[in-house]
C-alpha cells in the first residue's frame, strides 16, 4: 500500500434514513482506513451526503420542510449512524457546503472556458425521478428503463458536457489499468457497455424554473447543475476545502461504491477528470447488493434493515464482522438475523471468545494473572502469526475482506488447537514441565495480541478492549510493521480475567418476545440428585451418562444472582449453566473437576443454553456442595 491513502464512500442521498446497505459501504471504507493507519500511512477517509436534486426536493416537500431544513435534519441520521458504527472518517462533506459549491462552479467554468461544455437544443425523454434523459431506443412504453415510472418528452436548451470525445481514451485507460475497476466482472461489464454503445454527450444542466434546488451554473444563472455532476466533484472538492492538510490527497486511492452507481463513476467521473486534465482515481470498487429474503431493500417495500436496531441488539462489532465475513465483497448477499446470530455464536463466541476466556482464566489460575516469561519461542506459531501481515496487506489492497478474515482465523483456530494439544491443565500438574507451561501460556496470550491487532480494523471496540487488557496500551496508536513481531507482549505485568467479549446469543432472546415466553427468573433444574424417592431399575440408571468434567471458565449469568455459566472440558468442550451462585464464586470453580450429567437434553436458563447438569449435594439447611473426584482423573472419564 502507498504512503497516502485516500478512501471514499458514495455521498448518500438525504431523501431517506440510512439502512444496512449504506452501513456496508461505509464500514468497508472504515476497515481500509483503519488498516492503512495501522500500516503507518497518511489517511484521508471521506464520506458525506448528496443534498441537491429532485429526489431531495421532493422528500423535503413531502415532509413539509424547506430543502435546507430537510437536509439539515436528515444528514444527522447519517452522522449518528457513523458514530454508532465507530466510523473514523476524517471529513463529512455536504454538497450544500459553500466550499463545495464554489469548487463545482470553478470546475464547470474551467470546462466551459475550454469548450468542453456547450449549449444545445435538446429533445428527449426525461425521467423526473431519476433526473435524466433517455433516448427513443431506451424508452419502452414511455416508461423509464431504470425505475419504470412514466417519462415526459421534453424539448429545451441545456448545457452538455462533450463526454463522447472521451470514449476511446476511457476504454484505453480501463484496459491499460486492470485494477482500475474491480471486481473483474464489473470491469468487463463496463468494457462491454463501452464496446456496444458509443458514448453520448452528457446533459449537465437543468433549467432552474423546472428544478431550482441545485448549484447555479456559473456562466448562466437560468440553470442549475445536474445533481450527479455536482455530486461526483465532492471527491475532489473535499481535498481542497475541508482542511489544508488534505490538499495532496487527490487522486483518491479507492472510491467504494455499490454496483448501482458504477456507471456514473466509471464513465461520467472518469471522463470529467480527463476533460479537466486531472489524474483519475486509482481504483473504483463496486460491491454487491444486500437483499432481504432475496428482494432489494427499500423503504417502500418495508424490508429495509435498520442498522440502528441491529447495533442496539447485537453491537456494532458483530454487525461489522458479519457484513464482511458472510459475503465476498463484490457479490450480493441476503441479510438475515439468523445468519448474523450464527456468525456471532460460532465465530465470535465459540472460536474467538472461548479462546480468550480460556487463556485468561488459565493465566489467572496458574500465574495469578502475571504474564509468565516463556522458556522458548514456538517457531510454527511465530511464523504463522507474523506471516499474516503481508497476506492481510495483499487481500485488503484488493478489498478481499473475507479472505483477510480467513487468514486471521487460521491463527484463531491454531491457538484453540494449541490449547487442546498442549493441555496446560496437565502441564500444570507436572513439576518437571513447569517451563513448558510458561511457554504455552505466554504463547497463547502473545497469539491473542496478534489476533487483536489484526482484527482491530474489523471490530475496533472489542479489539481495543482486548488489546488494552493484554498490554495496558491504546491500540489506536500501534503500528503493525513494528508491533506484528513475535515476543513483544510484555512479561511480568498482571492482568485479570475479562468479561466475555462476545456472549452467545440464543435466537429468541434478541427478538421481541411476548412476556409469557420469557424464561422464568432463576429457573434452574435441580443440580442435586437428592430426594429421589422412587426405586429405579439398573437399566434406568444406565440411561444417565455421568462424566467427569474440568471447569475451564466460569462467570455469573447477567441478571441472575444464582446462575453461573461454566465452560467445561468433558472430553469435549461444552457450556453448562448451574444454579450454584449463592454457594460458589465463579473464580473458585475454574480448574475443579466436577461430575456432570452428559446426556441431558439442552435447556435454556435465563436465555443461556445449558448442555448438561453439574451434580451437587444439598441439605435441608440450604447447604450445597459440588460433587468432585477424590483423586486425579482425566476429564471426560465415565462415572458409573
Ligand atoms: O446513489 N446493498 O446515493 P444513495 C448494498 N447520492 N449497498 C447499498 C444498498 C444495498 N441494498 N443500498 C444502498 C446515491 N447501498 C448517490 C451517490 S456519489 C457521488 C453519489 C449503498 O443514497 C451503496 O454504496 O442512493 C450504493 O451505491 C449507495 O448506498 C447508494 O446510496
Amino acid at each position: 500500500m502507498e504512503d497516502f491513502f485516500y478512501v471514499t464512500t458514495p455521498i448518500y442521498y438525504v431523501n431517506d434514513v440510512p439502512h444496512i446497505g449504506h452501513a456496508y459501504t461505509t464500514v468497508a471504507a472504515d476497515i481500509l482506513a483503519r488498516f492503512n493507519r495501522q500500516m503507518g500511512n497518511a489517511v484521508f477517509f471521506l464520506t458525506g451526503t448528496d443534498e441537491h436534486g429532485q429526489k431531495v426536493l421532493k422528500a423535503a416537500s413531502d415532509a413539509g420542510l424547506s430543502p435546507r431544513e430537510h437536509t439539515d435534519k436528515l444528514c444527522v441520521n447519517f452522522e449518528n449512524l457513523w458514530t454508532k458504527l465507530d466510523i473514523t472518517n476524517n471529513a463529512f462533506i455536504r454538497t450544500t457546503d459553500a466550499g463545495h459549491i464554489e469548487i463545482v462552479q470553478e470546475l464547470l467554468q474551467r470546462l466551459y472556458d475550454k469548450g468542453e461544455i456547450v449549449k444545445r437544443r435538446y429533445e428527449g425523454w426525461y425521467c423526473t425521478h431519476d433526473e435524466r434523459f433517455w433516448t427513443d431506443k431506451d424508452v419502452k412504453d414511455r416508461n423509464c428503463p431504470d425505475c419504470g415510472r412514466p417519462v415526459e418528452n421534453i424539448e429545451e436548451e441545456n448545457y452538455f458536457f462533450l463526454m463522447s470525445k472521451y470514449h476511446d481514451a476511457l476504454v484505453r485507460h480501463i484496459k491499460d489499468n486492470p485494477g482500475y475497476i474491480m471486481p473483474e466482472s464489473r470491469r468487463n461489464e463496463v468494457l462491454g457497455f463501452l464496446r456496444s454503445n458509443a458514448l453520448g454527450d452528457l446533459c449537465v444542466s437543468r433549467p432552474s424554473q423546472r428544478l431550482s434546488w441545485g448549484v447555479p451554473m456559473p456562466f448562466d444563472k437560468n440553470y442549475v447543475t445536474y445533481v450527479w455532476f455536482d455530486a461526483l466533484i465532492n471527491y475532489y472538492s473535499a481535498t481542497r476545502y475541508k482542511s489544508a492538510d488534505m490538499k495532496d490527497f487527490w487522486p483518491a486511492s479507492v472510491h467504494i461504491v455499490g454496483k448501482d452507481i458504477l456507471t456514473t463513476h466509471a464513465v461520467f467521473w472518469s471522463a470529467m477528470l480527463m476533460a479537466l486534465g486531472m489524474p483519475l482515481p486509482k481504483r473504483l470498487f463496486a460491491h454487491g447488493w444486500w437483499t432481504t429474503k432475496g428482494q432489494k431493500m427499500s423503504k417502500s417495500l418495508g424490508n429495509a434493515v435498520d442498522p440502528f436496531d441491529i447495533i442496539e441488539r447485537y453491537g456494532a462489532d458483530a454487525l461489522r464482522y458479519f457484513l464482511f465475513r458472510e459475503v465476498t465483497f463484490g457479490l450480493d448477499g441476503d441479510f438475515s438475523e439468523g445468519a448474523l446470530i450464527g456468525r456471532i455464536n460460532t465465530d465470535l463466541a465459540n472460536d474467538l471468545g472461548n479462546l480468550v476466556s480460556r487463556s485468561f482464566a488459565m493465566l489467572t489460575k496458574y500465574y495469578n494473572g502475571n504474564i509468565p516469561t516463556p522458556d522458548a519461542v514456538e517457531p510454527e506459531l511465530k511464523r504463522l502469526a507474523e506471516g499474516i501481515l503481508s497476506k492481510l496487506n495483499g487481500h485488503l489492497d484488493e478489498l478481499a475482506f473475507n479472505k483477510a478474515l480467513d487468514e486471521i482465523w487460521t491463527l484463531v483456530t491454531y491457538l484453540n488447537k494449541y490449547i487442546d494439544t498442549n493441555k496446560p491443565w496437565v502441564l500444570a500438574k507436572s513439576n518437571e514441565t513447569g517451563g513448558r507451561l510458561r511457554t504455552v501460556i505466554y504463547s497463547l496470550l502473545e497469539g491473542i495480541r496478534f489476533v487483536s491487532l489484526y482484527l482491530y480494523p474489523f471490530m475496533p471496540k472489542s479489539m481495543c478492549m482486548l488489546y488494552n487488557h493484554l498490554t495496558q496500551r491504546d491500540i489506536s496508536n500501534i503500528k503493525l510493521p513494528q508491533a506484528a513481531k513475535w515476543g513483544l507482549l510484555e512479561k511480568d505485568i498482571t492482568i485479570h480475567a475479562m468479561e466475555q467479549l462476545f456472549p452467545r446469543i440464543e435466537p429468541d432472546t434478541k427478538a421481541p418476545q411476548p412476556s409469557a415466553a420469557k424464561p422464568k427468573k432463576d429457573e434452574v433444574p435441580m443440580t442435586t440428585m437428592a430426594n429421589v424417592i422412587d426405586i429405579i431399575d439398573i437399566t434406568d440408571f444406565a440411561k444417565v451418562k455421568l462424566k467427569t468434567a474440568r471447569v475451564l471458565t466460569a462467570e455469573a449469568v447477567k441478571g441472575s444472582n444464582k446462575l453461573i455459566r461454566l465452560t467445561v472440558d468433558s472430553g469435549e468442550e461444552r457450556q453448562i449453566v448451574a444454579g450454584i451462585g449463592k454457594h460458589y464464586q465463579p473464580e473458585e470453580l475454574v480448574g475443579k473437576t466436577v461430575v456432570i450429567v452428559a446426556n441431558l437434553k439442552p435447556a435454556k436458563l435465563m436465555g443461556v443454553e445449558s448442555q448438561g447438569m453439574v451434580l451437587a449435594a444439598s441439605d435441608s439447611e440450604g447447604g450445597l456442595t459440588l460433587i468432585t473426584v477424590e483423586r486425579d482423573i482425566a476429564a471426560g472419564a465415565q462415572v458409573k
